[in-house]
Formats: structure tokens, sequence, C-alpha cells
């Protein structure tokens, strides 16, 4: 028998967003671009998968599947409905989910900002508002005080640089802002509101807490000096600033990586991302697969001397065959780094279900666990989820 790839105790799980699962998270921002005239999103996220009432059967399901580690968000727009306003009764919803986690032997990774924010906060000038810090400390801290004791693991901010991006230079997430400068300011503010939200959680839990990044691996669209030197400064920027601009004391306990592709910049491009060179095979995202990609940023990662976690990593894609070669790929880019001494604690995939993807709706197909939102919200594992469950139950690639 070969010897195990991952070390006992390794976290084995999926992660999910509140917004993309819950469904009728009718007072977000996101709800409303979703249902704006002329809307970059391409359907209502609706009922989500029936997540809400469905927590229990769903944490069974992933259980039987050898998770012993679940990530999912708390949304801020149904905590805190109106400025000031907590509701406790959604409060106490999250704490049964988290209750019902634990119950089953799942390790909770929660995170408190998964991309959608309340309305009122939203339309008083988002991220952009003078008190935005202020009011995004207030609310971390009543969760703590309310959900400290019963979350496991603690995610601050989802992928600040992908929020500046999509949001203010892309356009596609809300606000819908296309501006060159005003995104480079927003992910810095993202990178505080992370700084402001250790130290709450630190004030109220022993949770350990970590910034959760997506770190995209970047290379130049063409071979040219100002290219290459243009993909520098773009690593600099939505990379190099959110790993090594982490301060000690409040910058977390550990760090989350999220990783799926690589991305080709180009200066010419008035939103610098240019699509795959043609031929490369790409994902329903039109999303090109790199799996050497994932130690590499792994590698870059640990210069933090963070505990690091896989906070997520997957594959849109119809042909689950294509998603259980991305999973056998890149568990073997993590089993590499490990080998090298990398200190690497657990593996979130994404996802576990196929979800709400944001502005692509529900076309794209993330899930281990594939849903029929047309009869019944049944959910029927896919072959991946069994080859993943065998993986997690072995800690042995084969
Ligand atoms: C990152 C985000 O955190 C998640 O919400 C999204 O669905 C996945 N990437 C896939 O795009």
């Amino acid at each position: 028998m070969s010897a195990r790839d991952f070390p006992e105790g390794f976290l084995w799980g999926a992660a999910t967003a509140a917004h993309q699962v819950e469904g009728q998270n009718v007072n977000s921002d996101w709800w409303a671009f979703e249902h704006a005239a002329f809307s970059a999103a391409r359907e209502s996220s609706g009922d989500g998968i029936d997540h809400r009432r469905r927590f229990r059967e769903d944490f069974d399901l992933l259980a039987s599947l050898g998770h012993n580690a679940h990530r999912l968000s708390v949304e801020w727009a149904r905590i805190e409905p109106a400025p000031g306003e907590f509701s406790q009764l959604e409060l106490s919803h999250y704490r049964e989910v988290l209750l019902a986690l634990r119950e089953r032997g799942l390790t909770s990774f929660v995170t408190l900002y998964h991309f959608t924010l309340p309305r009122w906060f939203a339309e008083r000038g988002g991220w952009t508002a003078h008190d935005a810090l202020d009011l995004f400390a207030r609310y971390c801290a009543v969760v703590m005080r309310a959900l400290g004791d019963v979350a496991d693991m603690v995610c601050t901010v989802n992928e600040p640089q992908m929020v500046a991006l999509h949001g203010y230079l892309e356009g596609y997430h809300p606000p819908g802002v296309t501006n060159p400068t005003l995104w480079k300011r927003v992910g810095r503010t993202l990178l505080e509101a992370h700084h402001r939200a250790v130290r709450e959680v630190h004030a109220a839990s022993d949770a350990p807490v970590g910034l959760v990044v997506q770190l995209p691996l970047l290379a130049p669209a063409r071979d040219d000096a100002v290219t290459r030197a243009f993909c520098d400064e773009m690593t600099a920027e939505i990379v190099d600033l959110y790993l090594d601009g982490l301060r000690p004391g409040d910058g977390g306990d550990w760090l989350g990586v999220q990783y799926y592709r690589k991305n080709w910049v180009d200066p010419v491009l008035p939103t610098y991302f240019a699509p795959p060179p043609p031929g490369t095979p790409v994902t329903q995202m039109g999303w090109a697969v790199h799996p050497e990609g994932l130690a590499a940023m792994l590698r870059r990662a640990s210069a933090t001397g963070l505990p690091l976690y896989v906070t997520e990593n997957g594959i849109a894609t119809a042909d689950d065959e294509e998603r259980v070669d991305y999973l056998e790929s890149h568990l073997g880019a993590v089993a590499r780094v490990i080998g090298e001494g990398l200190d690497v604690r657990g593996y979130l995939h994404w996802s576990a279900f196929d979800n709400f993807e944001w502005s692509e709706g529900y076309r794209p197909l993330f899930g281990l666990i594939a849903v029929d939102r047309a009869h019944g919200f049944t959910r029927t594992p896919k072959p991946s989820a069994h080859a993943f469950a065998r993986v997690a139950r072995t800690g042995r690639l084969a």
C-alpha cells in the first residue's frame, strides 16, 4: 500500500456562499443588480438551490461523501437588513447551521463577506463610503458575538481583488462601475476591511481567522517588454499586495488560497484580461486549466509564513470526467507542495453543489453534486463526488 499523500487530520470538503445557494436574498445588492434593467447578470438567483431549508440533509450527504469540513458564508443582507438593525432570527438560523455541521463532524469555515452587501450599504456608496469600514466592523462584531462559539474557522473577505476588479473595473458585478483607478482603491479598502474583521474576530472568539484570496496565475498576452512589465504590475496589484500587505497581528492566523486558472493580461484592453490564446481548451467559463499554477501559488503564499488552506478550486463543466481529471491534477499539485514541506492543511473544492454563478447564472456547473432545480431541487452526487470521497477517506491519490 502506498504511503499517504496527505497527512492525517487534513481537512477535506467543499465550499459554497450564501447568495449562490440560499435563494431569495432580496435585501442584497446582488438581487437588485440581477433585476435591474440591462443587467450584466443573465438571470435571477431566484430560489437558489433551496439550501436554506435543506441544509441538514445537504450536510448529511456531504458527510456521507467523506467530507470532514465545509465552507459557507453568512449573509450580511439578511443579518442586518437595515442600518444597525440586526436580526436575531437570522443569527439563530446560522447558529443552527453551524451546529448542524458540528453534529456531523464537519469543521466549519464561515465567511463573513462573500460578494453580497445589504442594499442599504451599497446604496450609500458601498466600499467607497467614508464609514464603510466602521459599518463592516460593527457587523463582524455582532456576528462573532452571536456565533463565535460555534464557528471553527472564520474567513473575513472573500477574494477582495475580485470584488474590486469585477465590480469597479470590469463592471459585471455590482456596483457595475468601470473605472481604471477606483478599483485599486477599493482593493486596498477591502484589504483594510480584512484587518478590521480580524480584530473583531479575535476580540469575540477563539476561532482562527484568515483572508481567502484568489491567486490567479498571470501571463503576458504577448511576448514584448511592455506587456511583460504590465503583467508584473498586475501581479503586484492583485497578488503581491494581498500577501505582502497582511500585517503581523491583524493579518490573520492562516491564509486561504483560491485558484482556478491561468490568465493572460494585455495593457491595451480596457479591462486588461485577454481570452486564452486560440486553440487553448477552455471550461464553461472560458477559463484555461493549468494545475501547475496551483502549486506555484501555494509556494508564493507560503512566503507569508501562515498555515495555508485551499479554500476554493474547481471547474465549470458539463462533462464530469473533466472534473475528475481536474481534481486529480490539482490535488496532485497540492500533494506535491506538501511533499516539499509546505504547511497546507486542507482542501475545499468549489463547489459542493451546482449553484448560482453570479452574472453567468445557473449555466456553469461547478458542483460535485448536481441539483435538478426544475424537479424538486433533487440532489445527485456525480462520479467526481465519489472520486473525491475516495481521496478524502484514504489520504492517497491512487
Ligand atoms: C470565486 C468565488 O468566491 C465564488 O463565489 C465563485 O462562484 C467561484 N470563484 C467560481 O467563479
